[in-house]
This record gives structure tokens, C-alpha cells and sequence, in this order.
């Protein structure tokens, strides 16, 4: 019994009403749902009592762990003041406060924030923003129009953002709604689509992105990059230097440079932003998940002085962004993100995280010993473990086998909440894992796939 239900009547309305994300059903109708009830710290509580590790921060957004006393009084203190009041004609305090943290924090190069509620939207945001810059930068004839983006990107499920994705089993069935975005290959070291290794290559997959941009960069109005990390496509890590690489093409060019870092920002990469790992100053900069602790959703889109200028004017000549909106600028998320921001700063988050980070990288090298261990990705508190049928040829399992579903499940029984991207387990434990925590986490993923792929 969990309150005033019980977990039979939990699971049959789920069934009847809940269509569940990124989730095929049949599959769902057939097995027992885990119902969550609670979160404490790094751990997330079933309906019955169980407690897991969360091992993906709820979808990469936990930062500080589940009901940090801070960010609960923050909210239930601002509940006292607002819950929500529109942004559209009106401003609030939170929103305001946060705009000015969020540009102290951001390479210096942006300067307005433009809030959202989601990785998707903020996306999409910074997509119309460079497209109107160009247009009222350059008059009506303006030819930047299109995007280029990279092969197995991800910048989320709305049309706009899946026309900049690059990922083929998500974005393929969609094709016929979508713009259609200049695609060029990202580098994928294990499975280098040039046949290469680094640094030996001295990342000579960079040719390409100069190539299409040399040949498109009249007609580009910006490109968009998940910097340094592809999260969705299983943790693809760009070797160094590769985006800070881009961002200097783009600016040579005179493209915009959006950088995604719905992702990689607070904290996940180690540094508050992948951005600054490069010292990389974008055009536009999209952010979400971890921005409320993982609270609430919030999202927001950054861009320079020089885009906002673009948007001024009288009245009447109507070169105002339109676009918002219903819970833009909401108080109660504004004020999840202040104090999510407040505790990087009271506990020293970044500081002690990269102890955390070297202790994950080691206890990581012990997984490579496992025979269907394929790769191994890690930056920060982004991991993804690639199992592969044959290691020697990297042959991928037959999908059917489900092979990384099969290990998710396996680390569920242990106490473990991890997803899988196709057979890529992921790991992104909450920053406030500890290094015991972390032991666990490191322990049951080696368990469950070695009692998963050794048969
Ligand atoms: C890099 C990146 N961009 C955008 C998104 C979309 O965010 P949301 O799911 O909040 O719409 C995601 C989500 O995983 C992401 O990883």
C-alpha cells in the first residue's frame, strides 16, 4: 500500500492510461513496471520500499542528489511568494536574479538569456534566433537558411531540433516533416567512418566540416554542436581540441556556432561548462537538465550582444523575437536553478568532483577487461560502456538480443538504475555521488554485464 493505493492499482492504471517515452509499449504491458515513490540523496525509493542508486541522475539532470534540504526550502520558500506569473509583459525575481548567474557563469562572449522549459525548445530557440539574425542582419534576400550539424547528434524530439539530429533510428521516420540540415560526420573514434586511429590522424576528420563549410557557408546560417561530448549517441567523446577545431571554422566562415550543452552543462563534464573545457566562446548557447538540480524544468538559450542588437528596432518594423512560451521564466524553476547554483558554490561541487572523476576512470579500466566490453567513453560524469558481440572485429550484438536492455535489468536487481543507447550502458551518476557510491554503481554494472554477456 503506498499512501491511499496500492501497487496493483498502481500498475493497472498505468497500463490502461500512461504511454511511457522512448518506450515500446507491448514491450512495457508485459513486464512489471518499477514505480518510483521517493528519492533520498543518490537513491531513488520504489512503491515497495526498495532502494536503487540512481546511476543516470534521472535522465542527467540530478545534480546535488534528491531533496537536498537547500533546494527544498528554496522552492517551498518561493512557493510562499509565487508559483508561476507569465513572462510574456511581466518579469519575476527568480528569472531575473538567475539571468544575471547564468551570464556570470557562461564564457563572456553571451549575453542574454531567453528562457524555455526544455533541452528541445532551447534548442529550437537558438535554431530561429541565428535564422533571424541572418535575416535581419542581411535584409529579406538573405540566403542562411540552413544548419549544418553532425551525424549522430542529438539535440532533441522537437521538429526542429530532430532536423539538426543525426541520429537515424530516432530522427529517420520523421524525415519527410523535417528541414533538411548539411550533415557532416562527427568523430566517432572507435568506429572511425575514415579508418583511422588518434592522434595519429591528427584528426584529419576535420577536413570535412572545413570542406562543407567552404562550399555552404553562404547559404549557412549556423551549426550546431553537442561540445565535446555526444550524449544521446552512447557518450561520444571528440578527442581535445576537436570542437574548440570547429568553433574556429565556424567563426572563419562567418557562421553562427550554437553550442548544445543541454547535456554537458553544470558540472557533468567537470567543468561548469564543456565550453570552457576549450576555452570555446559560442554564438548561442542551449541549456537545461541540470540547470534546476534536476527539480523542475527549466531551459534557457544564450546568445551575444550583437544577435540581441539584431532583434532591436522600432515597433513596427517587427523584428521582434516571436516566439514564448506559457511557463517562460518560471519563478519556482528560477528559484530551483539560484539555489542549485548556490550549492556549487556552498559544497565546492566542481572542486571535490574531480577526485570523484579520476576514481570513476579507474575503477572504469577493470570493465575493459570483460570479453563484450567494446569501448569505453568517459568525460566527467558522462560514461558509456559500448558492449559488442565480437571485441577483435567490433561487431555489434544482433538487436534482437537486447543485450544492454538485458544488463539495465540485471543492474536493477542488484539496486541499480542505468539506461541503455542501443547496446551502450550509460552511466551519469548525480555530482554528489560519493566515491563509496560510486564503488557500488562501478561493481553492479561489472556484474551485471559479465552475468549478462558471458554465457
Ligand atoms: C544534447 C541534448 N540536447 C537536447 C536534448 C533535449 O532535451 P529535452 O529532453 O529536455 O527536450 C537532450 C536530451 O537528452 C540532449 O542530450
Amino acid at each position: 500500500m503506498t499512501h491511499d493505493i496500492t501497487l496493483e492499482e498502481l500498475v493497472h492504471l498505468d497500463n490502461q492510461f500512461v504511454w511511457h517515452p522512448f518506450t515500446q509499449m507491448s514491450d512495457w504491458l508485459t513486464e512489471e513496471p518499477l514505480i518510483i515513490a521517493a528519492g533520498h540523496g543518490n537513491y531513488l525509493e520504489d512503491v515497495q520500499g526498495r532502494r536503487y542508486l540512481d546511476g543516470i541522475s534521472s535522465l542527467w539532470v540530478t545534480v546535488h542528489g534528491h531533496q537536498h534540504p537547500d533546494m527544498n526550502r528554496a522552492i517551498t520558500d518561493q512557493l510562499s511568494c509565487i508559483a508561476h506569473s507569465t513572462f510574456l509583459g511581466l518579469s519575476n525575481v527568480p528569472a531575473i536574479r538567475l539571468a544575471k548567474e547564468l551570464v556570470d557563469i557562461t564564457p563572456k562572449s553571451l549575453q542574454k538569456v531567453f528562457y524555455s522549459d526544455n533541452g528541445s525548445t532551447a534548442v529550437e530557440v537558438a535554431l530561429k534566433m541565428a535564422f533571424q539574425f541572418w535575416l535581419q542582419s542581411e535584409g529579406q534576400h538573405t540566403s542562411r537558411t540552413r544548419f549544418i550539424s553532425f551525424v549522430n547528434g542529438y539535440h532533441g524530439d522537437t521538429i526542429g531540433s530532430v532536423s539538426v539530429g543525426g541520429i537515424d533510428l530516432f530522427h529517420r521516420t520523421y524525415k519527410p516533416l523535417l528541414f533538411e540540415s548539411i550533415k557532416v560526420n562527427s568523430p566517432y573514434c572507435y568506429r572511425c567512418h575514415l579508418g583511422k586511429e588518434h592522434p595519429g590522424c591528427q584528426m584529419s576528420c576535420l577536413a570535412e566540416v572545413e570542406e562543407v563549410m567552404a562550399q555552404h557557408h553562404e547559404e549557412v546560417a549556423a551549426i550546431v554542436v553537442e561540445p565535446l561530448v555526444q550524449g544521446a549517441a552512447g557518450m561520444i567523446v571528440f578527442p581535445p581540441g576537436y570542437t574548440r577545431r570547429v568553433r574556429e571554422l565556424a567563426a572563419r566562415y562567418n557562421i553562427l556556432f550554437i553550442a548544445d550543452e543541454v547535456a554537458t552543462g553544470f558540472g557533468r563534464t567537470g567543468t561548469m561548462f564543456a565550453c570552457q573545457l576549450e576555452e570555446i566562446e559560442p554564438d548561442f548557447m542551449a541549456v537545461a537538465k541540470g540547470i534546476t538540480g534536476g527539480y523542475l524544468p527549466l531551459a534557457a538559450t544564450l546568445a551575444t550582444q550583437k544577435v540581441f542588437d539584431a532583434f532591436r528596432g522600432e515597433y513596427k518594423e517587427f523584428r521582434t523575437f516571436f516566439h514564448g512560451h506559457t511557463y517562460t521564466g518560471n519563478p519556482l524553476a528560477c528559484a530551483a536553478a539560484l539555489a542549485n547554483l548556490e550549492i556549487f558554490q556552498a559544497e565546492n561541487t566542481l572542486d571535490r568532483l574531480q577526485e570523484k572523476i579520476a576514481f570513476f576512470s579507474s575503477g572504469l579500466q577493470e570493465l575493459r577487461e570483460l570479453k563484450h566490453v567494446g569501448d569505453i567513453r568517459q568525460l566527467g560524469f558522462m560514461v558509456g560502456v559500448e558492449l559488442v558481440d565480437d571485441k577483435d572485429e567490433k561487431e555489434p550484438y544482433p538487436v534482437e538480443a537486447k543485450t544492454a536492455i538485458r544488463v539495465i535489468k540485471e543492474a536493477r536487481r542488484r539496486g541499480l538504475i542505468i539506461r541503455p543507447l542501443g547496446d551502450v550502458v550509460v552511466l551519469v551518476p548525480p555530482l554528489s555521488t560519493s566515491l563509496e557510491e560510486l564503488d557500488d554503481l562501478l561493481q553492479i554494472t561489472f556484474d551485471s554485464i559479465k552475468v549478462v554477456t558471458d554465457i
